[in-house]
């Protein structure tokens, strides 16, 4: 069964540029043509001060980003990634330009947008369970319901039967979907991932790369992953922002249309990676 994010994906598709003598000679319905957008970000600027002067990290950001679309967003470390992903998350309401979510403009978090970071943040003396749970805080759900959907969240992330255990018996990986878990019980409409995987071996990434994908497929949701690794980015995203640093703006936004699951030795894969890599390097791909 296809989910509406699919739809919407195939929406986007057919929205795309076409070659002018390829053109249809009549015009495509409105609906078909212009996919709805979630998220805007509008001309963002941030400045930290430092020392008695502004620093300015973000200049002149502006992404709209599509219902159901996945974007990534690489750049160097300190080009300000994680200091968008929490301006977007609602975790700092102090900059210049707008950001509007579904309508409204974001000053707050809310627990429509579900954020993870690199590291899990779990507490330690809590159980998998536990940490899992916290994400309902002071919302209405009562105890039953919590238990129910905290074991549903953790058979899809792969964790059923580790409901007990603690975050020092499992492994990084297992944390990571633990995190992701969390962010994911309160059923967000967009999910905002900074550097998830970064932390963990080559193998691990890999396959929660492919799980993260899954996820994607099955809820529709909006995503929003920020990483330094380009293949990640490939891999995943249906549009990948490069940012240039300091301070931190747009240098190019690309389009991934390969289809999905994504082969990584193929051609077309490493010609897409060896392109956005040019980007860092500034020299010509190999
Ligand atoms: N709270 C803060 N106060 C002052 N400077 C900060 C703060 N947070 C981040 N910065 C600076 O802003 C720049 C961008 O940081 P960040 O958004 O963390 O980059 P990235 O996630 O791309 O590595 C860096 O130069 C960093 O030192
Ligand atoms: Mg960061």
């Amino acid at each position: 069964m296809k989910s509406p994010g699919a739809s919407l994906r195939f929406h986007m598709e057919a929205a795309e540029p076409v070659p002018h003598h390829l053109a249809p000679v009549i015009d495509l319905p409105r609906a078909v043509a212009a996919p709805s957008v979630a998220l805007r970000i509008d001309a963002v600027g941030k400045r930290y001060p430092l020392e008695g002067r502004p620093l300015e990290v973000l200049k002149n950001i502006s992404i709209d980003v599509e219902q159901g679309e996945f974007v990534a967003i690489v750049g160097a470390s300190g080009c300000g990634k994680s200091t968008l992903l929490r301006l977007v998350a609602g975790l700092d309401s102090q900059y210049e330009g707008s950001i509007v979510w579904q309508g409204q403009r974001v000053t707050e978090p809310s627990l429509d947008r579900g954020i993870v970071f690199q590291e899990h943040r779990l507490f330690p003396w809590m159980t998998v369970e536990e940490n899992v749970a916290l994400a309902f805080g002071a919302t209405r759900v009562g105890p039953a319901e919590r238990r129910e959907r905290v074991a549903q969240q953790l058979a899809v992330v792969g964790l059923g039967g580790f409901e007990n255990a603690y975050p020092h018996q499992i492994s990084g990986g297992m944390s990571q979907r633990v995190a992701i878990a969390r962010a994911l019980v309160l059923r967000p409409q967009l999910l905002l991932l900074d550097e998830p995987f970064g932390a963990l071996d080559a193998l691990t990434r890999l396959k929660l790369q492919q799980e993260l994908q899954r996820l994607w497929e099955i809820d529709g949701l909006t995503t929003i992953l920020v990483t330094h690794d380009v293949e990640e980015a490939v891999y995943l995203a249906d549009r990948i922002i490069v940012m240039s640093a300091r301070p931190g703006t747009i240098k190019r936004v690309l389009r991934v249309q390969l289809p999905r699951p994504r082969l990584r030795s193929s051609e077309a894969f490493q010609r897409i990676k060896e392109d956005v890599l040019s980007d860092f390097t500034d020299v010509p791909a190999l």
